[in-house]
This record gives structure tokens, C-alpha cells and sequence, in this order.
């Protein structure tokens, strides 16, 4: 990965400062994503003293905000003119509805509308950069959901459960839109599933989610695992021209039957460009 540029989001800790090191060990040029310039710094210094690894940068961002995103690829491409891998990964649980800055509800916001604009503000020097890849963390929560376009943004009704699966949908739904229209580009947009991992997800949440992550904590897999297969989509030759696909840990897999909905997809893609002003 020598002379690769690559962007993770939510690379402080967790699957995305494992993948981030990966990458680093594999002498990429690494830009860690995080919304804590702290937390970012930390992450940078371990991963730079691990890995050996000089060309690891740290750029802070917070995703669930639509300027904080803006200002991000400001930054990004002030710095860098190639972009090989992009990797969203950076995500939220959250039991109670909170609103961003925006006004909009913070998981569909973080989870998917965040990753959705970076993306498409990225795509230019993604594919001045091409063979290039996009690789968006979903999750098989995403099963056995459907995008309540009535309440997309848990007005009436907010569940956490159905936030977080939603826009786990919504990742695997942009990924499939996204590799239309990405066809002979030489970009890449696959979508994964990384596993039960201990990382620090849902931790300090209370209520369900954070009992189930402490009972189940000691069968979980780890970080280290988890990343193993986001580097194997983010690196491996035999993947280069695999695209709109969605992979269960190293696997390629069936999404959910509502996640292969072109409609749904199609009007998903267009409430997001409105919502996050992509169009101006
Ligand atoms: N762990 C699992 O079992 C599992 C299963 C399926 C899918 N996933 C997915 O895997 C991805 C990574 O999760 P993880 O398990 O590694 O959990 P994690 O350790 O909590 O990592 C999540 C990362 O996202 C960052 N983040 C959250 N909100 C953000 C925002 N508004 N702006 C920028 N960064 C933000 C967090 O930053 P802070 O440190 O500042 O909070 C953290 O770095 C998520 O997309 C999750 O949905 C995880």
C-alpha cells in the first residue's frame, strides 16, 4: 500500500483504529478521522510508534454535522491531492433521540448522511485516483428493517433499536446506489458486516444495547479480527473490480430483501442530496 492515500472515519478506537493500523503496518499513507482532537491525537501517536509508520495524519471531524463534514474535505484536499480508499466506518448507538446542529435525528445523520456527503464531496479525487475503493461499515442489524420514509427522522416515533438499523440499511442502500453510478469509473463501493466485536459500541449507552454488549463482551470477536476483513475489501487485488457488493466479515453474502429495493434506494439518494445541500 506504499504511496496509497487512505481516510478512515471514526479511527480513534474501535474496528476503524484497528483498520487505520493495518493500513499503517502496510506503510499506507493513513488519514485518521475523529470527532475529539484528543482522542484523535492518542490514536495517531499509537498508531504512528506501532507500525513505524511516519505517514499517519489525524484530521478532526464531526460527522453528524454538515459543515464539520464540509470543512473536513476542505481540509483533506489541502493536503492531499489523491484519495485511494475511503472508509466509513465511523458510527453511533443511541437510545434517546438527540438532534444535530442541522436539526436532524444524530444516528441517521452520523451513520448515514455524515458518510453520505463526504463521499460525495471525495468522489472527484477518488476517481482522478482511480483504481480506487469505498468501503461503508454496515451492520447485520440492517436485516429485517425498511426505511420508514414517513418518519425517516424518528419524529413521531423514536426507537434506538430501529435508528441504528435503519441507518444501517441506509449505508447498504447508498452502497448499491453509489456503484451504479460509480460503473466504469474505476471506483469501487462495497459494503461489510464486520462481525460481533468487542470494541467501546454502545458501551455508554444505558438501557438494552449496553447489557447485551456486556453480557455477550467475552464471545465477541475482537478489533484486531474485525479489521482483518475491512483491509481484506480495502486491499486485496482479487477485489479490485468488485463493486456493489455486500460482504458478511470476509464473505461475500445476500443483503436483507429490502436493501436490494431500486426505489427505495433511488428516493433514499434524493432525500439525502436535499437534506445535506449536496446540489448547493
Ligand atoms: N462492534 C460491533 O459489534 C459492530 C457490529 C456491526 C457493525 N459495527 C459498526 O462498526 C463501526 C465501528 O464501530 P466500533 O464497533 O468500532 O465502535 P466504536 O469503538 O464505538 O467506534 C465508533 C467510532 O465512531 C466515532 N464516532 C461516533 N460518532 C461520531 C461523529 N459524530 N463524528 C465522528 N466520529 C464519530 C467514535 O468516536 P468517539 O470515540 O468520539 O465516540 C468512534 O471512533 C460502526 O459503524 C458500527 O455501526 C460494529
Amino acid at each position: 500500500m506504499t504511496d496509497k492515500v487512505c481516510l478512515v472515519t471514526g479511527a480513534n478506537s474501535g474496528i476503524g483504529k484497528a483498520t487505520a493500523l493495518g493500513l499503517a503496518k502496510l506503510n499506507a499513507t493513513v488519514v485518521i478521522v475523529s470527532r475529539d482532537k484528543d482522542k484523535g491525537e492518542a490514536a495517531l501517536y499509537e498508531i504512528r510508534s506501532i507500525s513505524g509508520n511516519k505517514h499517519v495524519d489525524s484530521m478532526v471531524s464531526d460527522l453528524s454535522s454538515l459543515d464539520s463534514v464540509r470543512e473536513l474535505v476542505h481540509d483533506f484536499a489541502a493536503r492531499y491531492k489523491k484519495l485511494h480508499v475511503l472508509i466509513n466506518n465511523a458510527g453511533i448507538f443511541l437510545p434517546r433521540r438527540i438532534s444535530t446542529v442541522d436539526g436532524l435525528e444524530t444516528t441517521f445523520a452520523t451513520n448515514h448522511l455524515g458518510h453520505f456527503l463526504l463521499t460525495n464531496l471525495l468522489l472527484d479525487e477518488l476517481k482522478a485516483t482511480a483504481p480506487s475503493r469505498i468501503i461503508n461499515i454496515t451492520s447485520s442489524a440492517h436485516y429485517g428493517t425498511h426505511i420508514d420514509f414517513e418518519d425517516l427522522q424518528g419524529e413521531k416515533k423514536y426507537s434506538g433499536y430501529h435508528a441504528y438499523s435503519q441507518s444501517k440499511l441506509a449505508n447498504v442502500l447508498f452502497t448499491y446506489q453509489l456503484a451504479k453510478q460509480l460503473q466504469g469509473t474505476g471506483v469501487t463501493v462495497n459494503c461489510l458486516h464486520p462481525g460481533v466485536v468487542r470494541t467501546g459500541f454502545g458501551k455508554d449507552q444505558r438501557g438494552l444495547m449496553s447489557v447485551a454488549v456486556r453480557i455477550g463482551s467475552p464471545f465477541m470477536m475482537s478489533a484486531e479480527k474485525a479489521a482483518e476483513a475491512v483491509l481484506y475489501l480495502a486491499t486485496s487485488p482479487e477485489l479490485e473490480n468488485v463493486s456493489g457488493k455486500f460482504f458478511s466479515k470476509g464473505h461475500e453474502k445476500k443483503s436483507s430483501t429490502q436493501s436490494y429495493d431500486a426505489a427505495s434506494a433511488e428516493k433514499l439518494w434524493r432525500i439525502s442530496a436535499e437534506l445535506t445541500k449536496l446540489d448547493g
